[in-house]
């Protein structure tokens, strides 16, 4: 059975049965104590612990999950993915044990022509909580299992929370018995291979708190109401219908595996370490292909860099088994051939997804190269001095500034017999992070964003009231303040402090747009606002420094944000929506905003894209940008449901967290709708102009785009015709013949080069004459010696060729300025001089002390100091017979 098929029999059963289907949530998840969705119930974790109440009192879902915890270990099982489907079924406060036990059986032991999955039910197991009495006597009543397939089992095995704070409860799970010939008999207690764990029945029914393991930590009490939470793998059951070993075999990844065998040459069951490597391969290119659809990109942080990782080891495990080339291109297409089936919009979106793992890949090929040639260097250094451990600071170089991960050195290390000095690596890893942290404090208003701080003052006051949208100034109040060790009550002239204000029209930073400049003005104080953060939901802080005066906790104050900066932000912040619809109307819509920023004057915005644009499409995209701002478009904020706003294809950043009321802000309707928190124009021609200033490359596949705004942007393109001015000036062109006369004054310059080269030539050969002409004889042979300062071989080979052939003749060039003001000397021979038993190779090894080398007939040796020239050509006479 095709796991597509074994996916919609579960909604098709579920369906039947009263839940309603949800699609799988993207693999991002807002939930703040994860990365990624990791089970089949993370999208409903406000209805299971009813903190919002169900839309629907069942569901059932086919969940995308990525666990990437134990990914070492992916690849040496059989089961252990790190990408997987879970299928689900949920009850909230609706159906309990009874029902999702009667319902588990029935579609596992339905008969394939009636919709089920037709598993032998002689040859399921159930485990159970061991105070679960309840559970036990329900799969004997049920499903008639007998007493020694229901198997009791502690927290450990029994009892599933999330990892974290939450729902949690006791669980009973479903193991099929693969058969003898994949181990001992005696149920899953005994071998978890040969007894397969295929679905998991959670009875979910407690809160948990925070602690560490499978049972360390604390239940807070009862959820409100009880839940079902079922997850039943898809891999899992796709390997025991399709009859094959392990989950890297089933239908979904096998065709990737075989691919990677083919390009390798391995073949695949013959080897365990290279069978390792080829499941490795399989899961992780489906991995990064399914993260890349749903929109995380490669980075050195959080999301972005578990996906770094798992496309990494890909590349890795594909090199380590002999092949060199480009895999991914190879790789990615048989995966995506895999999953367009249950998921279409890989298949839709492979352009974008590709670009990004194939720029990756390129990067990381790039990374090992170099770090491969500092590494060896390294190493040969280590055993030159005959020493066996390579130190920590070399191994800590090639991670910070090679990219390269520690396992990678110790495994390259390894393999040239050279330990690496873990202890020293991890200390100045330790250092950095160290480092790292202190400057992220500083950065930040002079470390007083303590929220353990701050939490007190939100609690005392309530959140800010926050004007930004509708106020440039407000008559505040002076709520508490914070210096660098804590609470103060007062800040004198030339003191820095964090102001918290009962009502504020300053823009905290966010969304990509920077903080509001102005000032406080009270009865006896001046102070200017240098930051202001959101450190808190709710709570606006602001970063200030008193100018004249003193600032008090109590004090009524005028807080006025700068008008010209603030206008200037709208423009710069209207600009990047501008630029970005722009950006997507020109490239198409994988140009997708991946990061931006944005201050008076200036903006940027980061977008995956292979390769720079390049000046047409830069100029198609700035066109895009200015017609619109020439269309005037009007800019409408509307506030709507998130559903509302996804019906509109309103653009949201992926991992952004948004609550239930969202903002849209629309430029000329649906040209660009994106949600945004931020202060804009209210027509597009108010932005003035959006004039690109850069293009580069920020990382992998990723492109930035830096553009100025407003009068900024008429100020850089003022700049740039000055320039222009300047040239034609200098230059004597009108300003549009400027291009044709560079190109014409560089041709003229190459005329000029080649001419004066071939001037240098000819009056080379002239002097090879002359020289020629006056050899002198050295027993019998005729001798040439000169200096150039000019290409000493050409010279030695233009003057043997004008010795007499019948004689044995040896020209001895040296040429005073040859590498790094070293000087070089070329011995050319003729023919009669090699046949008489000379050569020039040895001539130059005994003239230079071994520096040196060529043929027999002509042969360079270098690194003698200017001033010996004369004096070593003088010596070789004394080496002729
Ligand atoms: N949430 C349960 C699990 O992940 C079903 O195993």
């Amino acid at each position: 059975m095709r796991t597509a098929d074994i996916r919609s029999r579960f909604l098709d059963f579920f369906a039947a049965r009263g839940h309603t289907v949800v699609p799988s949530a993207p693999l991002p998840t807002p939930d703040p104590t994860l990365l990624f969705v990791n089970a089949g119930m993370v999208p409903f974790k406000p209805y299971l612990t009813g903190e919002a109440s169900p839309p629907w009192p069942r569901a059932t879902s086919v969940q995308k999950c990525v666990r990437t915890l134990d990914i070492e270990e992916v690849g040496r099982t059989t089961r252990h993915g790190s990408f997987f489907q879970m299928n689900g079924n949920f009850s909230f406060g609706d159906y309990f044990k009874e029902e999702a036990i009667a319902f588990a059986w029935e579609l596992s032991v339905s008969a394939v022509e009636d919709g089920g999955y037709g598993l032998d039910p002689e040859r399921i197991w159930a485990t159970v909580h061991h105070s679960d009495d309840e559970a036990a006597v329900l799969w004997r009543r049920i499903a008639g299992l007998p007493e020694e397939r229901i198997v009791r089992r502690g927290d450990e095995d029994n009892f599933w929370s999330m990892g974290v704070p939450g729902p949690c409860g006791p669980c009973s799970e479903l193991y099929y018995d693969r058969g003898p010939a994949l181990g001992r008999a005696g149920g899953p207690a005994v071998d978890e291979d040969r007894y397969m764990e295929f679905w998991n029945l959670v009875f979910m029914q407690y809160e948990r708190g925070e602690g560490a393991g499978k049972s360390g930590y604390p239940i807070l009490g009862e959820l409100p109401r009880r839940n079902i939470d079922t997850g039943m793998g898809l891999e899992r059951m796709a390997t025991l219908l399709q009859g094959v070993d392990n989950l890297y075999e089933i239908d979904e990844t096998r065709p990737v595996l075989d691919r990677a065998a083919e390009l390798t040459g391995v073949r695949y069951g013959a080897d365990h370490l290279a069978d390792v490597r080829l499941r490795v391969v399989a899961d992780h290119v489906r991995t990064a292909l399914m993260l890349l659809a749903d929109g995380t990109a490669p980075g050195n942080e959080g999301r972005g860099y578990v996906l770094r990782r798992v496309l990494r080891r890909a590349v890795r495990s594909v090199r380590l088994l002999g092949y060199q080339d480009p895999a991914l291109p190879e790789l990615l297409p048989a995966a995506r051939d895999c999953m367009k089936h249950s998921y279409p919009e890989v298949a839709e979106e492979f352009d974008r997804i590709s670009q990004q793992a194939y720029a990756e890949e390129d990067a990381f090929r790039s990374t090992l190269r170099q770090g491969t040639t500092v590494l060896d260097t390294a190493v040969a250094e280590v055993k030159a001095r005959g020493g066996h451990l390579l130190p920590g600071r070399q191994a800590f170089l090639l991670h910070d500034t090679y990219g390269f991960p520690i396992d990678l050195t110790l495994e390259m290390a390894e393999e040239q017999g050279v330990e690496v000095d873990r202890e020293g690596f991890t200390s100045l890893m330790t250092e950095q992070r160290e480092r790292a942290r202190a400057d992220a404090r500083a950065r930040k208003s002079g470390g007083a964003l303590d929220t353990s701080v701050l939490r007190p003052v939100l609690d005392a006051h309530g959140p800010t009231d926050w004007r930004a949208y509708d106020a440039l100034e407000t008559e505040s109040r002076v709520l508490a303040l914070l210096g660098t060790g804590g609470p103060v009550t007062s800040v004198r002239t030339g003191g820095i402090a964090t102001a918290v204000l009962d009502r504020t029209p300053f823009y905290a930073e966010s969304g990509g747009q920077d903080s509001d400049a102005g000032a406080l003005t009270g009865a006896s104080v001046e102070a200017e606002v240098l930051d202001v953060q959101r450190p808190l939901p709710g709570l606006v802080v602001h970063q200030v420094r008193v100018t004249a005066g003193e600032l008090a906790v109590g004090d009524a104050v005028r807080a006025a944000v700068d008008p010209e900066w603030r206008l200037g932000a709208r423009q710069a912040h209207s600009g990047t929506h501008v630029l970005h619809a722009a950006l997507r109307q020109v490239l198409g819509p994988t140009a997708l905003q991946a990061g931006s920023y944005n201050r008076p004057g200036y903006l940027r915005l980061d977008f995956p894209w292979r390769g720079p644009l390049g000046p047409v499409a830069r100029g198609e995209v700035e066109e895009a940008a200015n017609r619109a701002l020439r269309r005037d478009l009007p800019v409408d904020v509307r506030w709507m449901s998130l559903p509302e706003a996804k019906e509109l294809g309103a653009l949201a950043l992926f991992g952004e967290t948004y609550g239930e009321r969202v903002r849209v802000v629309e430029i000329g309707g649906a040209w660009s709708r994106e949600l945004c928190g931020g202060t804009h124009v209210a027509h597009a021609a108010q932005v003035g102009v959006v004039a690109l200033t850069a293009e580069s490359s920020v990382g992998a596949g990723m492109r930035r785009l830096e553009a100025a705004t407003g009068f900024e942007g008429f100020g850089y393109l003022a700049r740039e015709r000055d320039l222009v001015s300047r040239l034609a000036e200098q230059l004597q062109a009108p300003r549009t013949g400027l291009p044709e006369r560079v190109a014409g004054l560089l041709e003229r310059l190459k005329a000029a080069d080649q001419r004066a080269e071939e001037l240098r030539g000819r009056a080379a050969l002239a002097r090879a004459a002359e020289l020629a002409a006056a050899a002198t004889d050295v027993g019998g042979t005729l001798m040439v010696t000169a200096t150039t300062d000019a290409d000493a071989r050409a010279l030695a080979l233009a003057v043997r060729d004008r010795l007499p052939e019948a004689r044995p003749g040896v020209a001895a060039i040296g040429a005073t300025a040859g590498d790094g003001g070293k000087a070089v000397v070329t011995i050319a021979l003729n023919g009669a001089a090699v046949t008489a038993g000379l050569s020039a190779a040895a001539l130059v090894k005994s003239l230079l002390g071994g520096r040196g080398g060529g043929t027999a007939e002509v042969a360079q040796g270098g690194g003698l100091a200017a001033g010996a020239l004369a004096a070593t050509l003088d010596a070789l006479r004394g080496m002729l017979p």
